[in-house]
């Protein structure tokens, strides 16, 4: 079965016609017949500058109001609403698709605690002689320590993977490409997610995160990036008073 897209002209790619495809052009349009195996018409809505700028400010406002939330209440959520959190981070975009990330969801108690308990180790560690001064002191306006309760009392934690390269039924390995590129922006999907679901989340690294590895007991091929708890906020929570930078100061136009 064959569709045809249309395209302004002047906007062919070049090299975009395959062996087997047929090109007709018109005076303003050119359109490209393509193999639907290959290739489907782009789902989007196009949408003129007034409703732009109002869809734009409503997802800023949205997202400025997501903060990383350390105190959790225990009430459970629907594990369909992390199903679709998850599904949400892993339609970010990847380098080839190879979406190379897997999700641990842990909702177990006993596991929950051995993370808890290796992190903690790790955390210990960390404030008591691994971390330099100045980053004690970037800290302090955060007033962590190396207690992680929320590990055990958000009802759910989520643990990303990265996969350094995949691996076949038969041990052979395959690349992946960008691949801290490919989960960073899936783990910026699976914290808007979370945000838009109505929940809340912290990005947590207890470097090093080995022990996520052996206690989830993933493969060789699968690293620890990041743990996050995913659940409602306690009552009463609060966060530190943060300002965050300004458009001059994040942005250059040219
Ligand atoms: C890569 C990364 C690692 C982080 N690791 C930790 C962590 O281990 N513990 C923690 O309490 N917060 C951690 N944070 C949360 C940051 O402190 C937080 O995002 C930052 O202070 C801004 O606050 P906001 O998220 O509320 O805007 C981490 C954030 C990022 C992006």
């Amino acid at each position: 079965m064959y569709f045809f897209v249309s395209l302004t002209q002047g906007n062919l790619p070049s090299k975009s016609l395959k062996k087997g495809e047929s090109l007709q052009k018109t005076p303003k349009t050119s359109f490209i017949f393509m193999n639907s195996d290959q290739f489907v018409p782009l789902n989007h809505d196009i949408r003129n500058k007034e409703e732009l700028l109002k869809s734009s400010e409503h997802f800023r406002k949205l997202m400025e109001s997501r903060r990383s939330v350390r105190t959790y209440s225990d009430e459970d959520v629907p594990k369909e609403v992390i199903e679709n959190i998850i599904m949400t981070a892993s339609s970010a975009p990847s380098g080839a698709h190879k979406q190379p990330w897997t999700f641990c969801v842990v909702s177990d108690p006993d596991i929950k605690k051995k993370i808890r308990d290796a992190a903690e180790k790790e955390e210990y560690e960390n404030y008591h002689g691994r971390m330099t001064d100045e980053w004690l002191k970037d800290l302090e306006k955060f007033d962590t320590n190396w207690h992680k309760e929320f590990l055990t009392t958000a009802p759910y934690i989520i643990v990303m993977f990265k996969k350094a390269y995949n691996l076949d039924e038969l041990g052979a390995k395959h690349k992946n490409y960008y691949v801290s590129e490919s989960v960073g922006i899936a783990a910026g999907f699976l914290i808007a997610a979370i945000h838009m679901a109505g929940l809340v989340t912290l990005t947590h690294t207890p470097s090093p995160m080995n022990f996520l590895q052996e206690i989830l007991c993933r493969p060789e091929n699968e690293r620890p990036f990041l743990l996050l708890p995913v659940g409602y906020p306690a009552k009463k929570t609060v966060v530190p008073y943060l300002i965050r930078k300004t458009q001059d100061e994040v942005s250059l136009w040219y």
